[in-house]
């Protein structure tokens, strides 16, 4: 694109938020429109996608509508219209891709699929002018958790990943256990700050020498078994001091890791994305023990954390730089690989 500047409309809906958002050249949010879903899926205990996609139909295009308000802009104005595809609920992804195929379709404009994680990752350049690739991303959300090492603006390479849950899904389980509700992690985050983190040492999977890699269904089930235990001997427990322990064993995991995979690289700046990247405990460690390495630390303010189409723009519009339209033949993929080779449908 040689035009001055560049408006992305971005459209994320590939869970419980239907956002829309416009961004101007990759890194200035005009508008960023999200409607949460978290109250409608709270008594479920979690996301119940037919509920999902009903509720995105529902708001999309009053989403859409609210965030050209407040940008001042009209569809039309628009430069390019960058949409979710992969990987998420394929009824909820379906609502955003069949919404900005047929706009970019009326409008005739170029369409960009963008990969949900590669979002997350973007988001920290809406807040960090400076914030240029090469360096080594965590992105730990409720259905991901990889150490992302990011060459270039459109260039991955997954160094480490998690072989069980991912490390939101942790937090949610455990905060179900803890009896604390729904979505667990900030609940945690919360009652942590009361606790004693070295309370209780829960374990840390360790893998054949040098893997990268995560697991933490371990610690999830070692916290129950701790609370099993003290409940048949009749003792009563701090969840407080069992928030802060189960924390502390989570996040000084994906801290060394990602440090452990800055140094492999031989990169010397992190990034953090994904909603649990909004975890007090992650962001202090990971600014202490890089600091130490001489490393600096990103990461997103808790909003553009979570779910948001200021993030799909932004990656959106790197996109388009590289030329990377997508047909109008695009579709909904739930379990996309982070890999930009592998993306379909591009022209
Ligand atoms: O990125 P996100 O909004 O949605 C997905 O793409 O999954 O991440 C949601 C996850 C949930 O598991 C939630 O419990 C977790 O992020 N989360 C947190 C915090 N805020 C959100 N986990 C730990 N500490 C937090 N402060
Ligand atoms: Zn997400």
């Amino acid at each position: 694109m040689t035009k001055e500047k560049c408006f992305i409309l971005g459209i994320e809906t590939s869970c419980d938020e239907t956002s829309a958002a416009v961004v101007q050249d990759g890194r200035k949010i005009l508008s960023n429109v999200i409607s949460s879903q978290v109250e409608l899926h709270k008594r479920y205990g979690g996301v119940v996608p037919e509920i999902a996609s009903r509720k995105h139909i529902e708001m999309i295009d009053i989403v859409i509508n609210d965030a050209l308000e407040q940008a001042g802009m009209t569809l039309e104005e628009v430069d390019a219209i960058g949409v979710t595809y992969g990987p998420g609920l394929v009824g909820a992804l379906l609502v955003g891709v069949s919404t900005a195929k047929a706009m970019a379709f009326a409008l005739d404009k170029p369409l960009i699929g963008v990969h949900h994680i590669e979002g997350h990752i973007a988001a920290n350049y809406l807040e960090h002018s400076d914030l240029m690739p090469p360096y080594m991303c965590l992105v730990a959300s409720g259905g991901h958790s990889h150490i992302v090492w990011v060459k270039d603006y459109k260039q991955f390479e997954i160094m480490g990943q998690t072989r069980d849950d991912a490390a939101g899904e942790a937090f949610d389980k455990v905060a179900r256990i803890l009896g604390l509700g729904y979505p667990g992690g900030p609940l945690i985050d919360k009652l942590a700050k009361q606790g004693n983190k070295d309370a209780v040492h829960f374990p840390r999977a360790r893998f054949e020498d040098g893997s990268l890699d995560f697991s933490f269904s371990g610690v999830k089930t070692a916290v129950l078994n701790y609370i099993h235990r003290l409940e048949q001997i009749g003792e009563s427990y701090d969840r407080a001091d069992i928030a802060a322990s189960f924390q502390h064993a989570v996040v000084e995991v994906l801290v060394d890791k990602t440090i452990a995979a800055a140094k492999k690289a031989g990169v010397n700046a992190i990034a953090l994305a994904g909603g649990v990247a909004a975890n007090s405990a992650l962001r202090e460690l990971m600014v202490k023990k890089a600091s130490e390495e001489h490393m600096k630390v990103y990461y997103p303010s808790p909003l553009l954390c979570t779910d948001n189409a200021a993030m799909i723009a932004c990656a959106a519009y790197y996109g388009l730089q590289e030329g990377m339209e997508a047909g109008l033949d695009l579709n909904a993929v739930p379990n996309l690989p982070l890999l930009s080779s592998n993306l379909p449908n591009w022209k």
